[in-house]
């Protein structure tokens, strides 16, 4: 079985998140399954890896856009150091930027991505099993298959979505359908919701089925999907929810180069403490204390707003005192107000940016990691920070509450249901507690390294739904 995933990131390529990490890992997973061929097709980027691997130009043709004319080549790394066949879409002036968002064009981006795959498919006459389209930027994908003239060859194909996060849905004004590939316009109503052309409402209408990265993000659609819970409660029959994997090559103590000093559950508690030691004299914090992490971007959905009171008031608050570090980048204010108490508080220390090898130090380092999100579709963090012996404190929502349970009834972590301040604090000192019970503490740390997030078990779930 031939598949392809469809996405605008994927690890190590281009990451802004954790859609990158399953992309560059879950097709790596599915080809050790018996006759799977699983492949990536993914935009150009101006980025270290084009230019540090090879790559040969397999395709050079022209789509339409409106009145444009754009040149789209497909180059295949040819040295398959992923694991898996990785191909990348390349549009001068569209798909060959640095980043894969941020841009005031990105309609024209996305939608030159989807056409371009889907044009260079049915010119190659290649016709994979299925297509795997993650998130909305490759939303429109099944709709084109099905409806576009241009792609007849590939009427047929299955297509399966996966909504990493429905928070962001693409939507754009019906002006832009004189840019998309030309279809009958009765069919519209295929891509409309509430008078826009919305590209995660026309994946969920036209894929054969969908899913998403864990049951309980699943359940909370269809009472808060951002205004598509009708149309996830009308097409419940095509849902799947499975839980995402982590890629235990990359993400392993024992040899991640990332960290300072590898570790294994034997060793963990001394060369743990090693790893916090270093991280803290680089960043001036009392490695005696406990340190609590947090890792990810400054946006609502993550809660990172709720950081700059859980931070002054925690630290002010705690009993025997505490450490907090935060690395993230984002929304403006949140950024200028960790500088800002960066400056006053001594045992508080921030990182701004994007720093992927600073964050594995982070979770060999850190006692917990604090996830104070609202939405969390599935959450890696939590995962990533457990193999680390890292205790997660995490908001009851999504993935989150389906891979940490609280440490009551003989879970792995805390728990608070509410993601506000007073909460966080209070899950936060119930942290402090069982640090202060050293044998407790141990104990989390080691059984928490024990648990297996694997990816083989929910690569064999996305396989079964496609044969199904
Ligand atoms: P999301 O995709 O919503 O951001 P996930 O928990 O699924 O959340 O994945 C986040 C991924 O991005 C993890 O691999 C995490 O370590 C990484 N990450 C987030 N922010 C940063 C940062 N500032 N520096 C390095 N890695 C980061
Ligand atoms: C999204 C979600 C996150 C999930 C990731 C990978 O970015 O916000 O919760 O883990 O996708 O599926």
């Amino acid at each position: 079985m031939t598949i392809f995933h469809l996405s605008t990131e994927c690890y190590p390529v281009a990451k802004v998140g954790g859609l990158a990490d399953v992309v560059g890992a879950l097709p790596k997973y599915q080809n050790k399954i018996k006759d799977i061929d699983a492949k990536v097709v993914m935009p150009w980027y101006n980025k270290h890896f084009v230019y540090d691997y090879d790559f040969e130009v397999v395709f050079d043709g022209f789509i339409h856009q409106g009145s444009n004319m754009l040149q789209v080549q497909v180059l295949k790394e040819t040295t398959n150091v992923l694991g898996f066949e990785l191909y990348m879409v390349k549009i001068p002036g569209l798909l060959d930027r640095e980043n894969p968002y941020g841009y005031q064009d990105e309609n024209f981006q996305f939608l030159a991505f989807q056409h371009g795959i889907l044009h260079w498919l049915s010119a190659m006459k290649i016709r994979p099993d299925v297509l795997h389209c993650h998130d909305y930027h490759t939303g429109l994908v099944p709709f084109m298959v099905e409806n576009c003239y241009e792609f007849e060859f590939l009427k047929g194909v299955k297509t399966i979505g996966t909504i990493h996060n429905g928070e962001y849905q693409g939507m754009m004004s019906w002006d832009m359908v004189s840019y998309m590939p030309a279809f009958d316009h009765y069919k519209w109503g295929l891509l409309d919701w509430n008078g826009f052309i919305n590209p995660l409402a026309s994946m969920i209408k036209c894929c054969y089925a969908f899913t998403t990265v864990s049951e309980g993000y699943l359940e909370e659609l269809f009472v808060s999907f951002k205004g598509l819970e009708s149309l996830v409660r009308e097409e419940f029959s095509k849902a799947y929810g499975i839980i995402n994997g982590i890629d235990t090559d990359v993400w392993n103590p024992e040899t991640d180069p990332m960290i300072d000093f590898n570790f294994t559950i034997k060793n963990a508690l001394k060369i743990k403490k090693k790893n916090k030691l270093k991280l803290c004299k680089e960043y001036g914090l009392n490695p005696e204390l406990p340190l609590f992490a947090f890792i990810g971007r400054f946006a609502t959905e993550k809660g990172a707003d709720l950081l700059p009171d859980v931070i002054w008031r925690s630290i002010k608050q705690s009993f025997g005192g505490l450490n907090i570090i935060v690395l993230g980048s984002g929304n403006e204010y949140v950024e200028r107000q960790m500088k800002e108490l960066n400056a006053v508080y001594s045992n508080f220390a921030t990182d701004i940016g994007y720093k992927e090898h600073l964050s594995h130090k982070i979770y060999a380092s850190a006692d917990f990691l604090l996830m104070p999100s609202r939405v969390e579709p599935c959450g890696l963090n939590q995962m990533y920070a457990m193999r680390y012996g890292t205790v997660p404190v995490v908001s009851y929502t999504g993935g989150l509450r389906d891979t940490v349970k609280d440490i009551s009834t003989g879970g792995s972590g805390l728990n608070f249901t509410y993601p506000g301040v007073d909460d966080i604090i209070h899950a936060m000192s119930r942290g402090l507690n069982i640090y202060k019970d050293k044998a407790q503490m141990e104990n989390l740390v080691l059984s928490n390294m024990k648990f297996d997030f694997a990816w083989e078990k929910s690569a064999e779930k996305y396989i079964a739904l496609y044969n199904q």
